[in-house]
């Protein structure tokens, strides 16, 4: 039996229970549902006791491990649902071309884009992937990411989907949810994608089943990729072998992604910059989760999505940062809160619940991880600052502790 750790002298522990009780929707400030000067008790990794210090009870005093935690605010750790993070080789220069006006559907059409980074990735070792893949994992971590979504999609071969989700599998540091991408873009080798959509069905998921190395399928649903109708047949397929589904939807243009993810109880619709009045009250009618992403908006110098008529519609919105080599180069969770407030109108605590609750349920996650409760995996960041100052500073590192599952990661 691992030892009891009691975490004490916490200035201002933010538990988010009032996020989880309004299932992350129309999110308020009391929802952060704040406790000063509290105490957190953790055994084998799960949360047994949350509350004021001076109420601790006793039998905690006995055989336990106290962590002093110097006066500092404690939330949630947070969750970063949508990430393409195994990948090799840069598109630097795409980024360049992209800027002087070349869009990234002709880069795409010229046999750039995805598939050129396919190419590297199914070039690279396993070691080699495993090796870069972690040293983000890493950024991620000391950022204060305790779950960590991973898609391929680099790959679009057996072989090498393969290979990736079995890096994925080795990550280390917070928990991993991978995500199966296949259907990112149609390889060179298949004629169409209505082919490239059956060879995976047949070939590459029942693999990815037996060898249990994904529940997730993802679609990018876009004009010069996969339509409405191809998605609807593919992710029935995938869901009637047990997956669960998310969607790359509206993104680039108004492609039916967003009313797709509604009717086959998608657990998110993301990017979702195109959508309408009408899709945004599907959506808030719906179980899915929004999930928006606009560091890949700024990096793609377009629209950012309706995140506040989301909310006030009733929606629940989380944030992630689409972290890939093509649409958002980037890692860096304080830009996408920023850009959440300052070109999205959210509010701080709706950024906080975005990537924190909200997060959970676009991964399904929300009954263990995501608020701090009892019962739930002690998955937890302590930071040496007001909960006032998360996602102010670009850049800003966030976490000085990470507590993913009772194991402590030191970045003070
Ligand atoms: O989420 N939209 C599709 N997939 C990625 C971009 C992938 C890439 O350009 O390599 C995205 O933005
Ligand atoms: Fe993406």
């Amino acid at each position: 039996m691992s030892l009891t750790q009691v975490y004490k002298n916490i200035g201002t522990l933010l538990s988010l229970e009032g996020v989880r009780k309004k299932d992350g929707r129309r999110v308020q400030e009391e929802d952060l549902s704040l406790i000063s000067k509290a105490a957190i008790v953790v055994s084998g990794g799960v949360i047994q006791w949350i509350g004021p210090q001076k109420k601790l009870p006793r039998i905690y005093a006995k055989k336990s491990k106290d962590i002093d935690l110097q006066g500092s605010t404690v939330l949630p750790g947070f969750i970063e649902a949508h990430t393409h993070s195994i990948f090799s080789g840069s598109r630097a220069q795409e980024f360049e071309l992209r800027n002087q006006g070349v869009s990234y559907q002709e880069i795409a059409a010229r046999g750039g884009g995805i598939l050129s980074t396919m190419t590297k990735t199914r070039a690279a070792s396993a070691k080699s992937l495993l090796d870069l893949t972690q040293q983000r994992t890493d950024r991620f971590l000391q950022q204060g990411v305790t779950t960590l979504e991973v898609k391929t999609g680099y790959a679009l071969n057996l072989k090498d989907e393969i290979k990736c989700l079995g890096v994925i599998s080795q990550l280390k540091g917070p928990r991993i949810v991978s995500t199966y991408l296949g259907a990112h873009a149609v390889p060179k080798e298949f004629s169409s994608a209505d082919e490239y959509l059956h060879y995976i069905l047949e070939k590459v998921l029942p693999v990815i089943q037996k060898k249990k190395l994904s529940q997730r399928v993802d679609i990018f649903i876009e004009k010069g990729f996969f339509t409405q109708e191809q998605a609807r047949h593919y992710l029935s397929t995938a869901q009637k072998m047990g997956f669960d589904c998310v969607i790359h939807a509206d993104q680039l243009s108004l492609c039916g992604g967003a009313e797709l993810a509604v009717e086959m109880s998608a657990l998110s619709g993301d990017h979702l910059i195109q959508i309408q009045e009408n899709q945004i009250q599907k959506l808030a009618q719906s179980r899915v989760t929004a999930l928006l992403l606009p560091a890949a908006d700024l990096y793609m110098k377009c629209a950012y999505p309706p995140a506040r008529k989301l909310i006030d519609a009733g929606a629940r919105v989380a944030l992630a940062t689409d972290f890939n080599p093509g649409s958002c180069p980037t890692q860096d969770l304080s830009l996408v809160g920023l850009l959440g407030r300052l070109e999205m109108k959210m509010t701080l605590p709706e950024v906080i619940a975005a990537y924190t609750y909200n997060a959970a349920c676009a991964l399904k996650l929300e009954q263990k991880t995501g608020t701090i409760g009892v019962g739930f995996c002690a998955d937890f960041i302590s930071i040496q600052k007001d909960w006032t100052d998360l996602f102010y500073q670009i850049g800003d590192q966030n976490s000085s502790k990470s507590v993913c599952s009772g194991r402590i990661f030191d970045f003070s």
